[in-house]
């Protein structure tokens, strides 16, 4: 995580907003922000060599690198390569992903897919954002939502448990609920889309707001029932943190209690792909994930695309 906090208090001094709207609405109440000149690649470089240590594994044996984001360094090269390259990892394969909110478990089910088959044997993927670069700090329906931060994960052929189940989704039909209108080859970076603000991410929250209950108890439920579980078989619920709200919608519908559901929203806001893995990384190391439970990850984000997973740890 980037060391900078941005406080709720920090952006009532920005937009018209107050620590107990942010705090009430969303659950956030503080965000982490990269330092002046920091990219995705930065965080990611950490990120990968914790999950390195972690795992005890030396970078060249590491036969594919994919990095989900919405914030990559620069559009080409992939972030994965400029990662590879500082890692040092010679023999991956190198690719990025874009599927917002959802990219860690979108990049996490195409690993698998190499591993299960015999491809590769080790894989490292990779939540990476640095959202406060396509914030706009003078809209206050998102400045208050998004922070950066970056999470790693290596995954590797076991002899049983592991991913138990996947499944994912996408309608593009609902694209410009979220979405960041200049940049690309429609429309080009020109005097013009600065000064409309076109390079700052758009969304339709209030709209979104109830797909995103709806889309994340579905997909749930899919995965589950592909895994022959039902849902108090959960031992933790890792589910995008967009707003806390959303998820206690969830654990509602799925009939779970909160305390199922591990939410560190409240110190980071959203962070796109980095959130699951971050979350995912952090339950780890807070002990609260043991051998043989189950883990349910859970995602929802603009395209829209969203996905679940479970894990017998
Ligand atoms: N401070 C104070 N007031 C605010 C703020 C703010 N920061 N932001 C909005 N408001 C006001 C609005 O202007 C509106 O005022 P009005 O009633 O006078 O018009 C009022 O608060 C309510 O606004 P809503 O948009 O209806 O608020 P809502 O309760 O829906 O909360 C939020 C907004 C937090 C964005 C919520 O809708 C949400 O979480 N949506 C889902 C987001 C999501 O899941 N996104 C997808 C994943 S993200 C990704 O893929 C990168």
């Amino acid at each position: 995580m980037p060391k900078k906090v941005l406080a709720n208090a920090d952006l009532e001094k920005m937009v018209e907003t107050s620590d107990e709207w942010i705090t009430t609405r969303t659950g956030i109440k503080e965000r982490r922000m990269v330092a002046k000149g920091e990219a995705a690649s930065d965080l990611a470089v950490k990120a990968a060599k914790d999950a390195l240590a972690d795992a005890k594994l030396d970078p060249q044996n590491l036969e594919l690198i994919i990095v989900a984001s919405i914030t990559p360094d620069m559009q080409f090269p992939a972030t994965s390569c400029i990662l590879q390259n500082a890692l040092g990892a010679k023999k991956a394969v190198a690719f990025d992903i874009s599927a917002a909110c959802s990219g860690f478990v979108y990049a996490l089910t195409i690993a698998e897919q190499f591993i299960a088959r015999g491809a590769y044997k080790n894989a490292l993927v990779i939540g990476a954002e640095v959202l406060t670069s396509i914030t706009d700090w003078k809209d206050r329906n998102t400045c208050v939502l998004f922070g950066d931060g970056a999470g790693a994960a290596i995954l590797s052929e076991v002899k049983s448990g592991g991913i138990l189940s996947t499944y994912l989704g996408a309608d593009g039909a609902m694209g410009e609920l979220l979405y960041l209108p200049a940049g690309g080859s429609r429309i080009p970076a020109s005097a013009k889309t600065i000064e409309g603000r076109m390079h700052y991410l758009k969304m339709r929250g209030n709209e979104l707001f109830k797909i995103a209950i709806n889309t994340m108890t579905h997909s749930a439920e899919t995965v589950l029932k592909q895994a022959g579980l039902k849902p108090h078989d959960i031992d933790l619920v890792i589910p995008h943190q967009a707003n806390t709200r959303i998820i206690a919608m969830v654990a509602k519908k799925l009939k779970l209690p909160m305390d199922k559901f591990y939410l560190n929203i409240e110190r980071y806001g959203n962070m796109s792909s980095a959130s699951l893995a971050v979350a995912l990384c952090e339950a780890v190391k807070e002990g609260r994930i043991k051998k043989g439970d189950y883990i349910l990850l859970d995602a929802f984000g603009a395209g829209l695309v969203w996905g679940a997973m479970i894990i017998k740890w």
